[in-house]
């Protein structure tokens, strides 16, 4: 079958969704991706096409996250990142902000026992020390319980924004060439890398982005060079059902990576 064809297929615009058991049959353990990025993108226009407040969608994109993490563990994935909060998020409405940060407070408060028992490693990447006191608190204490496991790394993105994080990076090399500890030469992409906030995290291997839109909004810039993109109309929320992100596995699989060279 050609690619576009079983994209079109694995995609799911329609109605003709295989039931979850069908797709995990259709997983091959070994070609499971290891890193999954996640746009969680649709809450707003999930709640509104159901008559709701957008901040009801935000509640079901929280629960559709401990969904996927569930998932994940059971199929053994090694690193979910999500993009929970970036940094133009703030342009909202003060009061979606405060709802948001509220979540992120309940979701730690509910489910870090649970991520503990799961041996899930909470990471957090982005500039919290501007999120307010209570989240920060909150994200620290989940950082330093879990900072032991060694299962699925739960890596969230928050107050984050790919531009910045690169800045960040140069900033970081410019300050070591500045004080005589490195020699400009010797930057490469290696090095470069080690001063993301990803460093010691491997580039993720697929990219969701629900609800519809073609854009990498300022997400993990560098590190999706070579990331298989995957895209469906569905919104966020309705991940919490597993059909997409099994949909999105069983796509993966069926394509072919080159990196740029030939088969
Ligand atoms: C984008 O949907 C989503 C967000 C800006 C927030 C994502 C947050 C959650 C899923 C809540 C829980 C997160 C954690 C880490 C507990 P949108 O509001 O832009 O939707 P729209 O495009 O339909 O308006």
């Amino acid at each position: 079958m050609k690619k576009e064809l079983i994209d079109k297929v694995f995609s799911f615009k329609g109605s003709k969704q295989p039931g979850i058991l069908q797709l995990r049959k259709q997983l091959i353990r070994e070609r499971l991706p290891g890193h999954v990025a996640v746009i969680m993108d649709g809450n707003g226009r999930w709640a509104q096409a159901k008559g709701l407040p957008r901040v009801f969608g935000h509640r079901a994109g929280m629960e559709a996250l401990q969904e996927v993490v569930r998932l994940c563990v059971d199929l053994g994935i090694k690193v979910l990142t999500v993009y929970a909060f970036s940094t133009e998020n703030w342009k909202r409405p003060q009061e979606e902000i405060g709802i948001l940060m509220n979540l992120l407070y309940e979701y730690v408060q509910k489910e870090l026992d649970e991520l503990d028992r799961q041996n899930v490693c909470i990471r957090v990447i982005g500039h919290i020390q501007e999120l307010p006191f209570r989240a920060r608190h909150e994200l620290d204490r989940s950082r330093a319980s879990t900072a032991n496991n060694d299962g699925l790394i739960l890596n969230i993105a928050l107050n984050y924004g790919g531009r910045m994080e690169i800045v960040d990076a140069a900033r970081s090399l410019a300050a070591k060439v500045r004080d005589g500890a490195l020699e400009p030469e010797a930057i490469d992409e290696t090095m470069f890398e080690q001063h993301l906030y990803t460093a010691g995290i491997p580039d993720p291997d697929l990219l969701i982005r629900p609800a519809g839109d073609f854009r990498i909004s300022n997400f993990l810039l560098w590190q999706i060079a070579y990331t298989e993109f995957w895209n469906t109309n569905a919104y966020w929320p309705d991940f919490k059902d597993h059909v997409h992100f099994l949909s999105a596995l069983v796509a993966f699989q069926k394509r072919e990576r080159r990196y740029g060279g030939l088969l």
